[in-house]
């Protein structure tokens, strides 16, 4: 544990350090960390949400001080709780701690907080500061805020490809091009998401299975972009249904045979109306999966589907891994097809913050930038 820190704004860093322990086991809940500090700002005390339902970061936090934290500060990354969840409001554990003063790093804002969690705090003599951190814990909690705001998931797009931008081969082989360094990070990847989504096209080349191996903490289920329920019931997805759910969205008219046998081989029918091209309503189906509080979204194409978000301007968040290969061909499948634009000022600009080498590749990844932030996206 760190002993001391020079400024209230390092506190509140690594409480967001803290915070991001909770990822993949905390959703559809925020990734929350806290630091109670004395005037000197050192550690009396810290903890993290460390799983959805278990006790709450402040709570966690103020038990670890104990008395010490009678006249001391605690430093959060999100406006403590007031109201009875799946544990009691933190704002009780914060009064009884007798903390002098509270750091907040942004307000919470679901519905039922409502900045009451300050008022509170304030009401009772404590000194609350807000705001100080901010950028970091948003960028944390950038699905959750999300969530909250538009009611759908956040979309992370990954694929991989060579350093010519394909993702296949003319003949729509590509199995492997990234490295087995790059696969395993897909893993994790997907072990923290709610649902790994891709198109017929890939199922039908590829026929993956789409599950994190090794298990992480959440159990995505896997989602087939299927207008026309063509997905096999021999297939591998299909085969392993009843291990790990697996969800069909294919289209009103799509064979009622077909998608009763798909049925009954255990996968979930989602059946919805067609976009404007007669395929998948992507951005309905997104309401849905927000409505079940789904917060991350793994797509991992293939090229159609990552163009149907790419035109739409949907993806929050891109995972690209370059390998050093060259496969050419013009039929070769490029990583984002879809319609596209025509000028280059008018493209989709992701904002880089990570970039490094995974064994043989070059992992990239980057988010919606600020701009494309304040559109209805
Ligand atoms: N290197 C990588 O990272 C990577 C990853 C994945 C795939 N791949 C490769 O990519 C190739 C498959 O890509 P693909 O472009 O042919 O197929 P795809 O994107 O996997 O699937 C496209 C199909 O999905 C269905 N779909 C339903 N709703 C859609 C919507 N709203 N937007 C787009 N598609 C929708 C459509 O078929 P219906 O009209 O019949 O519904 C469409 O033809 C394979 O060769 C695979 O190996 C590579």
């Amino acid at each position: 544990m760190i002993e001391a820190f020079e400024t209230l704004e390092e506190v509140m860093l690594h409480a967001t350090l803290l915070a991001g322990r909770g990822q993949g086991h905390v959703e559809p809940n925020p990734a929350v960390g806290a630091v109670v500090v004395d005037d000197r700002l050192r550690v009396l005390g810290e903890g993290w949400h460390r799983v959805f339902g278990g006790a709450h970061a402040e709570v966690e936090a103020l038990e670890a001080a104990g008395e010490s934290a009678r006249g001391a500060t605690l430093v959060v990354t999100l406006e403590p709780c007031h109201h009875h969840g799946q544990t009691p409001p933190c704002t009780d554990a914060v009064l009884a701690s007798g903390v002098r003063r509270v750091v907040v790093g942004i307000e919470d804002p679901s519905p039922h907080a409502d900045g009451g969690g300050l008022s509170i705090l304030r009401a009772a003599g404590v000194e609350v500061e807000i705001g100080v951190g901010a950028e970091a814990v948003e960028r944390l909690n950038a699905p959750f805020l999300h969530l909250v705001g538009t009611g759908r998931p956040w979309i992370h797009a990954k694929w991989a490809m060579t350093l010519d931008g394909r993702i296949a081969a003319a003949g729509g082989h590509s199995q492997w091009i990234s490295s087995e360094d790059s696969r395993r990070l897909v893993h994790e990847l997907r072990g923290r998401v709610d649902a790994v989504v891709v198109g017929i096209g890939t199922v039908l080349a590829d026929d993956p299975l789409l599950t994190a191996r090794p298990p992480g903490p959440r159990i995505a289920t896997r989602v087939v972009l299927d207008t026309n329920a063509r997905l096999g019931l021999d297939s591998q997805l299909v085969r392993t249904a009843g291990e790990v759910p697996v969800m069909l969205a294919c289209s009103e008219t799509a064979d009622t045979e077909r998608v009763a046998a798909l049925a009954a081989a255990g996968v979930d029918v989602a059946r919805g109306c067609p976009d404007d091209t007669g395929r998948i309503d992507i951005r309905g189906l997104m309401g849905e999966f927000g409505l079940r509080r789904w917060t991350n979204v793994l797509v991992e194409g293939g090229s159609e589907v990552l163009g149907t978000l790419a035109d739409g301007r949907w993806i929050d968040e891109a995972h690209v891994f370059l390998a050093p290969k060259l496969v050419g061909g013009r039929a070769a499948l490029g990583a984002v097809g879809g319609e596209g634009l025509s000028r280059i000022p008018e493209v989709a600009d992701l904002a880089c913050v990570e970039t490094r080498r995974v064994g043989d590749d070059v992992y990239w990844r980057g988010v919606r930038s600020r701009l494309e932030e304040s559109s209805d996206c």
